[in-house]
């Protein structure tokens, strides 16, 4: 990416708009659990969607920053990310067989999600940005090499 930053400044880009999607997607878990005590099965089966749509988009955003810096161990992070899905699905599946479980059953997959976070995006977001640090830092010594050292 050449678009006058510099890698370090694309890197705090990446690592912050990620961020702010894990801001997002803790709102809309929020809003699911208000809407849980009274909402329809329709509005809730709606509220899942948009939590869907919205995990699709941020794991394939997160997968694309991870995959280009070539983060290692990111199988298995792809891996949590399709559990994650998958048990977004079961719960959809719940709502839609009017399953009453389902109106506390996305309180454990959050539980999940946010170990996933933690575990998972946190660590990979700092390699992220430390990477693109030493990457700058070895562009500059490429391009401005400096006394010989020792
Ligand atoms: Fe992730
Ligand atoms: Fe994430």
């Amino acid at each position: 990416m050449n678009n006058g930053m510099t890698s370090e400044e694309t890197g705090r880009a990446i690592k912050e708009s990620l961020q702010a999607e894990h801001d997002e997607l803790h709102r809309m878990v929020r809003e699911f659990r208000t809407l849980a005590a009274t909402g329809t099965p329709e509005v809730l089966i709606g509220s899942l969607d948009g939590i869907v749509a919205f995990c699709r988009s941020h794991f394939s955003h997160e997968e694309t920053a991870l995959r280009k810096h070539r983060e290692m161990g990111l199988e298995k992070h792809v891996a949590s990310h399709v559990r994650l899905l998958e048990g977004l699905f079961g719960l959809r599946a719940g709502a839609e067989r009017r399953d009453g479980a389902f109106r506390s059953a996305l309180g454990s997959w959050y539980a999940n999600m946010t170990n996933h976070i933690e575990q998972h995006d946190r660590p990979a977001l700092e390699r992220l940005l430390v990477g693109q640090t030493r990457e700058q830092a070895a562009e500059r010594r490429w391009q401005n090499p400096g006394p010989p050292q020792g």
